[in-house]
């Protein structure tokens, strides 16, 4: 593939951004969850850039980013009220709804299924690049397929330098989880991929469904991304959850140390001392999901940084927004969960 130079731009020149954006190029940009590779969403050819960038398969279909509510109506069809509710409830924000699609998205963004994903992401850098386009923009997360999602620019700049023309850099993205993907072709409703607006939330609204084992999820995907390695670092992951986590990994890092290979454990601030000769990475302070989702896939980045090439990962309670980091950690690491 032809090396571009990738040009990091600051808020002030999305102008920028818009710009190579009407003329069928990718822009990554910041929204509230992760970083987006964004195109015109009804443009075939620019999509494709997309999935070319990324190395990401053909058959796992987009998210299409509007600016409003109103932009969101061509593109879909038969929205049903419950999901009119969820609209006016959770955008702009983390959550993304699956509908029925018109003639007007092209197949290469929903990889040829009759449905289409569609969010209004609340950031101001990403409503002001979509304003400013006017189009929507379809958007993955801005990642090399099977990367951790990017919460930075750098992190970005990292996976895609030399391949895409240009980073909006808005900072550090706010949740560092992608959205909740909800399908609402079916009812009830069915949680594809736990995000930042929780199932708790949902629920208090409108019935949701939810595989409760991974496993089950992962075998029928309604939503294809699903069945994909993803989040991995080059470590090998184990994820340890149980009263007995802490005895567990030490007990299961001894091998490694002994072959004098770094092994790493990720876990709260207040535990770090349970771990003395591995390489603690912070998760914060006990209890503190949000901060924890926040800085999730920079720790998964650092621990490549840092050399580790064992990385334990306490697990933490799947309620409220512990249900998307516990649906990332399993992947990252690739069902490899030691239950204690
Ligand atoms: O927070 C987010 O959602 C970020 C930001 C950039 O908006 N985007 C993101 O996109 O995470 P991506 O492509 O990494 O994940 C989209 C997920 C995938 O699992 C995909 O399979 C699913 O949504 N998806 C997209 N269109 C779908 C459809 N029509 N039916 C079912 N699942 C769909
Ligand atoms: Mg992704």
């Amino acid at each position: 593939m032809e090396v571009i130079k990738t040009l990091i731009l600051t808020p002030e020149e999305i102008p920028v951004a818009a710009e190579l954006l009407a003329q069928g190029r990718v822009v990554a940009f910041p929204t509230e969850t992760v970083y987006g590779l964004g195109a015109n969403a009804l443009e075939p050819q620019a999509v494709e850039a997309i999935f070319k960038a990324k190395g990401r398969p053909q058959d796992n279909p987009l998210i299409v980013h509007a600016s409003e509510e109103s932009q969101v109506e061509a593109f879909v069809k038969d929205i049903p009220p419950e999901a009119r509710r969820l609209m006016k409830q959770f955008w702009p924000g983390p959550l993304t709804l699956v509908l029925s699609k018109t003639d007007l998205v092209p197949a290469v963004v929903t990889a040829g299924l009759d449905t289409v994903a569609v969010r209004v992401p609340n950031h101001p850098v990403a409503l002001e690049l979509l304003r400013q386009t006017g189009f929507p923009l379809a958007a993955p997360s801005a990642n090399v397929s099977g990367r951790p999602s990017p919460t930075r620019a750098e992190h970005v700049y990292a996976d895609l330098e030399g391949k895409i023309p240009a980073i909006l850099d808005g900072g550090e993205t706010g949740w560092g989880v992608e959205s909740t993907v909800l399908d609402c072709t079916v009812w009830p409703f069915r949680l594809l991929r736990p995000g930042g607006v929780t199932l708790e939330e949902l629920r208090a609204l409108v019935p949701v469904e939810y595989g409760k084992s991974p496993g089950e999820a992962e075998k029928t995907p309604r939503s294809p991304g699903m069945k994909y390695q993803h989040y991995a670092p080059m470590a090998t992951v184990y994820l340890v959850t149980g009263k007995r986590a802490a005895a567990k990994i030490l007990e299961s890092s001894e091998p490694y140390m002994q072959k004098k290979e770094k092994v790493g454990v990720m876990t709260w601030n207040e535990r770090a001392h349970l771990y003395p000769g591995l390489t603690v990475l912070s998760m914060g302070s006990e209890g503190d999901l949000q901060a924890l989702a926040h800085n999730l896939f920079h720790l998964l980045r650092e621990a490549d940084l840092l050399g580790i090439k064992v990385l334990f990962i306490e697990g933490v309670s799947e309620d409220h927004l512990g249900l998307a980091i516990m649906n990332r950690l399993r992947k990252a690491a690739n069902h490899r969960e030691i239950k204690t």
